[in-house]
């Protein structure tokens, strides 16, 4: 389909990043809230209210603008817009509409996921990504989106890391439908693409003049001796098949976290140095690696959609962002295309199979409460993206 005029916004995007299931609560009609209490799950504890944002999104904007960004990054939920097939959901439209209204009454840019990790019950019963319809599904549901929303859209993200959505739920077994399968693996990553392409198009048939793209999860990969052939088939399913697809796109979102050590029986699972709440090593550098790597591999504008650290030591988040800024510095010094930088996340929230333990906020919320109480990382986010100068500043 021929490209629409896009438009982009003129100044650097500075945000932070949420999905709606980690944060809005109440979302009961999806295969997450029915995995998060089945048996012999990893799932540590259900999502419940998460951090009732569905409620508390003004309180959330209001944050926002406290802290002087420009952008915002939420996702709007399938299983409400579209609890059963073919059936929408006006007052979810409604409720969305007024979100990103509160969006634009504060300028804030709102970055909007139309699938984050969740899939309404009536997909996943039908075998979710395995099912051929599922391009289909999401185009339809894009199309929705686009037609009722698309005028307050700031920046359309289509499937959010897919690769992840194929690794952990095909691969690993930790993400619904709990498959460990190489094949089903590939499979899903090849129906992602097609998804994604599906939602775009749908999108970009409807009015709008917002970028579309999608957000790929990517790391820094080190082989131990032996590992080295390992590193190369799962860096060609989780990145390269995916950054020769979207060159059509408007722009990349890049999302990365950390470096991940491979040796020849597969990922080392507690890799020697200093290690996050998740067990990941503490890695800051992987911003500039991966900024650098999408950039080498597409020539599409790049936003980094997602990075950030779950850590219950604000120091050490502070740490880490100092050191991804500084990347990400060195990447615009080096005149690579990107547009903004969006941190994981705004609101200590629901982190999937790992529940709350995991304090990926810059804003604490009280577990009873709802109460938010931003941390001193979140001012000194709030003063190390005042200061720092861009060349469209
Ligand atoms: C996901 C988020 C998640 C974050 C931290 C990303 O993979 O998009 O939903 O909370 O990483 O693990």
């Amino acid at each position: 389909m021929t490209q629409r005029e896009v438009r982009f916004p003129d100044e650097f995007l500075w945000g932070t990043s949420t999905s709606a299931y980690q944060i809005e609560g109440g979302g009961t009609n999806t295969d997450w809230s029915r995995y998060e209490v089945a048996e012999g799950t990893h799932c540590v504890e259900p999502c419940g209210p998460a951090c009732d944002s569905w409620n508390r999104y003004e309180e959330d904007l209001d944050l926002i603008v406290e802290l002087g960004l420009n952008s915002f990054r939420l996702s709007v939920e399938w299983s409400r817009i579209e609890p059963q097939q073919g059936v929408i959901d006006h007052e979810a439209i409604a409720h969305y509409r007024a979100v990103l209204e509160a969006c634009h009454a504060r300028s804030i840019l709102p970055v909007v996921t139309l699938h984050h990790f969740t899939l309404p019950l009536w997909v996943a019963d039908v075998g979710g990504f395995e099912n051929p319809d599922i391009a289909a599904w999401m185009g339809a549901y894009a199309k929705v989106v686009g037609e009722s929303l698309g005028s307050l859209i700031g920046i359309a993200c289509t499937v959010n890391e897919p690769n992840i959505v194929a690794l952990m739920g095909y691969l690993i077994g930790a993400f619904p439908p709990a498959q460990s399968d190489w094949l089903r693996f590939s499979n899903v990553n090849t129906a992602m693409r097609a998804c994604h392409v599906a939602m775009r198009d749908a999108l970009r048939a409807t009015p709008g003049d917002y970028p579309i793209g999608m957000p790929l999860s990517m790391n820094e990969y080190e082989a131990l001796p032996g590992g080295e052939d390992l590193v190369e088939s799962i860096r060609h399913e989780m990145e390269d098949e995916y950054l020769r697809s979207v060159g059509d796109d408007d722009y990349l979102g890049v999302q990365c976290y950390t470096k991940i050590v491979i040796g020849p029986d597969g990922r080392i699972a507690h890799p020697e140095g200093e290690l996050t709440e998740m067990g990941y090593l503490f890695w800051p550098q992987s911003v500039e690696y991966t900024l650098r790597r999408a950039a080498s591999m597409v020539s599409i504008p790049i936003i980094m959609t997602e990075n950030g650290i779950g850590t219950d030591d604000d120091e050490q988040r502070i740490r880490y962002l100092t050191g991804a800024l500084a990347g990400l510095r060195n990447v615009l010094d080096d005149d690579i295309d990107v547009r903004g930088y969006f941190q994981w996340s705004l609101l200590d929230n629901f982190e999937w199979t790992f529940g709350y333990r995991p304090k990926f906020g810059i804003v604490a919320v009280d577990r009873s409460t709802f109460a938010r109480t931003p941390k001193p990382s979140a001012q000194w986010y709030a003063e190390a993206t005042k200061n720092f100068t861009t060349s469209n500043d």
